[in-house]
């Protein structure tokens, strides 16, 4: 069983909604273990490391002034397969095409202001964690009840 970590951000919108709450909900509720939190306004220099990815394509400006707009809440998750099992939870990027009950597809209508972040691969994770956290920042060295019923396996 692989144990990966991830980071998951609910974004300005899903914090101007009030949705702070049920997005991390989702997350408590299928057994993963949020090792750090912290809300932030991203400065431009931090949403250009995240999103670096997409420098250059037409989105990237609109989306950098979206993510820079007001506070985000940004989170450490372990668990079994985490990376992928939380891109389920959020659901596909277009909440109107993301499947009924995920995170976009339940609270989302436009694809600009999806509810939530999450890493699209473990090595995605690694640097994403690393721009907003230090290792310091990270509280390890205890276990939810989902991790160890899982231990007993
Ligand atoms: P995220 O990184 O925010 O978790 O979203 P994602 O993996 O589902 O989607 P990604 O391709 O990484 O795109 C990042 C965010 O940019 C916006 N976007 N707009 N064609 C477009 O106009 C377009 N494509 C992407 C979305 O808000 C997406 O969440
Ligand atoms: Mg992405």
């Amino acid at each position: 069983m692989d144990r990966e970590r991830t980071f998951i951000a609910i974004k300005p919108d899903g914090v101007k909604r009030g949705l702070i709450g049920k997005v991390i909900t989702r997350f408590e509720e299928k057994g993963y273990k949020i090792i750090a939190m912290k809300m932030l306004t991203p400065t431009k220099e931090i949403a250009a490391k995240h999103y670096e990815e997409h420098y250059g394509k037409p989105f990237y400006d609109g989306l950098v002034k979206y993510i820079t707009s007001g506070p985000i809440v940004a989170m450490v998750v372990e668990g079994v397969n985490v990376v992928k099992g939380a891109r389920h939870i959020m659901g596909v990027t277009q909440p109107d095409e993301a499947d009924v009950g995920s995170i976009r597809a339940d609270f989302g209508q436009i694809m600009k202001q999806n509810i939530v972040h999450g890493s699209d691969s473990v090595e995605s994770a690694q640097r994403e964690i690393s721009i907003y956290f230090t290792p310091e920042e990270m509280n390890t060295g205890w276990k939810t009840v989902a991790e160890m019923l899982i231990d007993e396996e």
